[in-house]
């Protein structure tokens, strides 16, 4: 399918990037410099092009709209005639600063656009997808196991701008399989990391769905961890006794 990107930033750089490795015809369009959208269509691939929002959109069917909320207009306006158009916007309708929804309760920033462009069809998605998740995905396994140390074996999502594990799906295992805390049932693990003072990147967020087994009947159950307030620790010396290792799926644990 012919896709246009409407501003190829962090979200429409990704997302592009992604639909043009998996077979659909890409056009970047709307950075500051030309030179930026050449270089993301070619390390998309042979289906990504650069272009102007009007050469984006000209023959798309589909249009990801990926335009901080402030630049909308403008980009609207390069990008000309929207009739019939299927636009998917991600753009979030925040003040020039970041700091709040400039719209919201009563309507929503995907409304406005929808009145704005009334003739093409809007749908609002990947609106709190964080761009970190949108790479690169990996299977980890453990080349050898051992019964001392719990493995982690699953899926890794780097972020290739940062090369910085985002996120994890999975469990940790020794040599006689999946290991989880006597007490809970919960095997696999969704982790989501966030960048701490520029440099660290620490789980903020994990997740696990599994069943409480009893004699007749099996209990879905949800355990959500939530990390808040990450801050480094100052330099202290190292501790006379080494701690034990932390528990499965809590590994690298941020003190608050
Ligand atoms: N980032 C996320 O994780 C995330 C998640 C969900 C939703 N969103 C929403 O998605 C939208 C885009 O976010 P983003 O993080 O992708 O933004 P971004 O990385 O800052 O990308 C914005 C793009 O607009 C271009 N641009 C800005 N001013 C311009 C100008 N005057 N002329 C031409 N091009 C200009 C930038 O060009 P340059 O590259 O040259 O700077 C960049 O390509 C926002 O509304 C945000 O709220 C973001």
């Amino acid at each position: 399918m012919n896709i246009g990107i409407l501003s190829s930033g962090l979200m429409g750089g990704k997302l592009g990037t992604i639909l043009a490795r998996a077979g659909h015809e890409i056009t970047f369009s709307y950075a500051r410099k030309q030179s930026k959208l050449e270089k993301l269509a070619k390390e998309a691939g042979h289906n990504a092009r650069a272009g102007t929002p009007r050469e984006a959109t000209k023959d798309a069917k589909v249009i990801f709209l990926a335009a901080h909320w402030s630049r909308v207009n403008d980009v609207l306006r390069q990008a000309g005639n929207l009739s019939g158009k299927i636009i998917i916007t991600c753009t979030m309708p925040m003040s020039n600063d970041d700091s709040r929804l400039v719209i919201g309760n009563t309507s929503s920033g995907a409304e406005k656009l929808a009145k704005k462009v009334s003739k093409a069809h809007v749908i609002s998605a990947f609106n709190t997808v964080p761009s970190e998740v949108l790479f690169d995905i990996f299977e980890a396994k453990p080349k050898l196991l051992e019964r001392a140390t719990a493995l982690f074996q699953g899926v890794v999502w780097v972020d290739k701008q940062y090369l910085e594990v985002v996120k994890t799906y999975g469990k940790w295992v020794n040599d006689l399989g999946p290991v989880h805390p006597p007490e809970f049932p919960f095997v696999n693990f969704e982790t989501y990391r966030e960048n701490v003072d520029g440099k660290y990147w620490f789980p903020n967020y994990t997740r696990s769905d599994d069943f409480v087994r009893l004699k007749d009947e099996s209990i879905p159950v949800r355990l959500v961890i939530k990390w808040t307030e990450i801050k480094p620790l100052q330099a202290s010396p190292a501790p006379a006794n080494p701690s034990p290792p932390a528990l499965p799926g809590a590994t690298a644990t941020p003190k608050p």
